[in-house]
């Protein structure tokens, strides 16, 4: 379905928890308040909204979170996704810590590639950033889901004075690896407020100066409004998502769903239309109404450069990203 901007709306993310088993204090430093169980959408609840979505012409779904793998019934879920009519895609952007115990599983549901949160590899670093000393359980998850033929993306937040410099050595798994690495601009949502963005054009210019010429990458990577490079020599290709100093939202195809039941048609703004009480009622035309009601208030573009007009004021883990 085309939303007012003529823009093709194909794409759901789906926040299946607010939970999360790391603390990275851009998103969700500790202390902050979970929601109870029972404002959580259950499986056959994502499963009924996907299905209308996908009678709307969604084809494409991604799993987030909170950290999504922290849900036990998160495979169940991607299985029964990917067997709705109508859906060509399922992925998962994950922190990748539960990756060792589950990626084979996601591998027998059928999942279609996983996108891999992490900001450095220095183990030290790893801990000041999420509080956690997971780091080797996610590299190993990483290769184990490459073995399998998982097809892995890596997402990186480069902050300025705490992982300024991980750039280096994160570029290099796309050279030693099959895989792809994304750099992300910080966004100015949440506790992401607080940390400035490191501009990535200065990245791109740095990995330039480092790694010889990048030469823009046009063949389909995904769905995301990620801009790729190829570099000689690189097995993978390096992108950057640039939602500050790169405006995307011309070609923006998404809405999204949260885990209590709110979709929300763009990043920057609070406003968001309620799915919960349709699909609590089983009012699959109501669930269907409320899904072209979100992709029709979808906003023209976000305001993310003028503070006033960012009203969004959840965290990532509650938006799913
Ligand atoms: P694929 O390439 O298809 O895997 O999609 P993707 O890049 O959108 O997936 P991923 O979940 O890895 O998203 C990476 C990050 O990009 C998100 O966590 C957000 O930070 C950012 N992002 C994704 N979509 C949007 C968007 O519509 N607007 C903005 N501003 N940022 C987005
Ligand atoms: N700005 C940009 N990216 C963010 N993420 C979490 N919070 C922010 C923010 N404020 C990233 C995580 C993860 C992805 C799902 O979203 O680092 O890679
Ligand atoms: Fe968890 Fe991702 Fe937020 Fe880190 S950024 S706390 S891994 S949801």
């Amino acid at each position: 379905m085309k939303d007012t901007y003529e823009r093709e709306i194909d794409y759901m993310r789906l926040s299946i928890t607010d939970r999360c088993n790391l603390r990275c204090r851009y998103c969700m430093p500790d202390g902050i308040e979970l929601l109870p169980r029972d404002e959580i959408l259950t499986l056959d609840e994502i499963e009924l909204i996907c299905k209308e979505a996908a009678a709307l012409g969604i084809h494409k779904l991604k799993i987030t979170g909170g950290e999504p793998l922290v849900r036990k019934d998160c495979v169940s879920l991607v299985h029964s996704l990917k067997r709705i009519p109508g859906i060509t895609q399922v992925t998962l952007t994950t922190n990748g810590v539960l990756l060792p115990e589950y990626a084979g599983d996601l591998k027998k549901a059928g999942i279609d590639g996983i996108n891999v949160s992490l900001d450095t590899l220095d183990q030290e670093n790893y801990r000041e950033i999420t509080g956690f000393d997971a780091l080797p359980a996610v590299l190993k998850g990483i290769a184990q889901s490459q073995e399998l033929g998982i097809r892995i993306k890596v997402n990186t937040v480069l902050q300025r004075d705490m992982n300024e410099e991980a750039w280096k050595s994160i570029a290099r798994l796309a050279e030693i690896y099959p895989l792809d690495v994304r750099f992300i601009e910080m966004m100015p949502i949440g506790h992401g407020k607080s940390y400035e963005t490191i501009a990535n054009t200065v990245v791109l210019e740095k990995i330039k100066e480092k790694f010889g010429a990048a030469i823009r990458d046009e063949s389909l990577h995904g769905n995301g409004p990620a801009i790729y490079y190829k570099i000689a020599g690189f097995r993978g290709s390096i992108g950057f998502i640039s939602a500050i100093h790169g405006k995307f939202c011309s070609k923006c195809n998404r809405i999204r769903l949260t885990s209590t039941g709110q979709l929300k048609p763009c990043l920057c703004f609070g406003e968001s239309i309620s799915v919960k009480e349709a699909v609590r009622l089983g009012d699959r035309a109501k669930v269907r109404r409320q899904i072209e009601k979100a992709i029709i208030h979808k906003p023209g573009m976000h305001q993310f450069e003028q503070e006033a007009a960012i009203t969004e004021k959840k965290d990532m883990r509650q938006i799913g990203g």
